[in-house]
């Protein structure tokens, strides 16, 4: 069981780097652009490249920029080079159901040596197909399954369970954390990995009544002059 990061910011890789409780990063264009990262792919792999020295040996999933299957293809080959590293995003089909990125999965993965993390699932059925296909991650979405109105709790269940009765070696990500909750709900459920929000592993640490227990602690050292002894 492992906790990711979803971010593209640096200070928040830093923080908790120091800490020692992430086990790899995970990003997005649409974490990239939150985290100021524009200007193309030049930007990408300046902040990739940095990225995945601070995290070094672990896991930095940089994801495609495009639906086109040849341009997805070599994109993955020029991340994948960036750093030892660094895996490649590759959504589980394109905005219209295009379902080509099979097939750039699996030729990444047994042609090209080139670790994929298949993205963007919604469902266990998509994560056995990933699998299948030789993606070394698949992830699903948990709050966005929640969003829709299933509990994203059974697709990590059932995905476990078929992952490891055909003896696959794909590891399950459960991403999109809306809550401090999901975090242990969902590695409890069977995911390998959960990747998190800064403000929800904050929220996961900082707890009122550890505050107020703390703070007695400190007030109580103060009156019996405990403080510099
Ligand atoms: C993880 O790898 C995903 O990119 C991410 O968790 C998606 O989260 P969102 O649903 O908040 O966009």
């Amino acid at each position: 069981m492992a906790i990711f990061l979803d971010t593209g910011k640096i200070e928040d890789v830093e923080r908790f780097m120091r800490m020692g409780i992430i086990r790899g990063v995970t990003t997005n264009p649409t974490i990239l652009l939150r985290s100021g990262v524009v200007g193309g792919r030049e930007a990408i792999r300046k902040r990739s490249i940095e990225i995945a020295g601070m995290i070094k040996p672990y896991p930095l999933s940089v994801e495609v920029t495009t639906n086109d299957p040849a341009a997805m293809f070599e994109q993955g080959r020029e991340f994948a080079k960036w750093a030892e590293n660094i895996n490649v995003k590759i959504p589980i089909h394109g905005p219209a159901g295009e379902m080509e990125n099979f097939e750039v999965v699996h030729r990444l993965e047994t042609e090209f040596d080139v670790r994929v993390n298949m993205t963007a699932m919604m469902s266990a059925q998509q994560c056995l197909l990933g699998a299948l296909a030789g993606a070394t991650y698949v992830s699903i979405f948990g709050g966005r399954v929640n969003n829709m109105g299933f509990n994203c709790v059974e697709e990590i269940r059932k995905a476990r369970k078929v992952i490891d009765d055909q003896g696959l070696p794909a590891k399950i990500i459960i991403g999109s954390t809306r809550e401090v909750l999901n975090v242990i709900e969902w590695l409890e459920a069977g995911a390998h990995i959960v990747t998190v929000v800064p403000d929800i592993l904050k929220g996961m640490i900082v707890h009122p009544y550890s505050k107020e227990t703390v703070q007695m602690f400190l007030d109580d050292a103060k009156k019996a002059d405990l403080e510099t002894r």
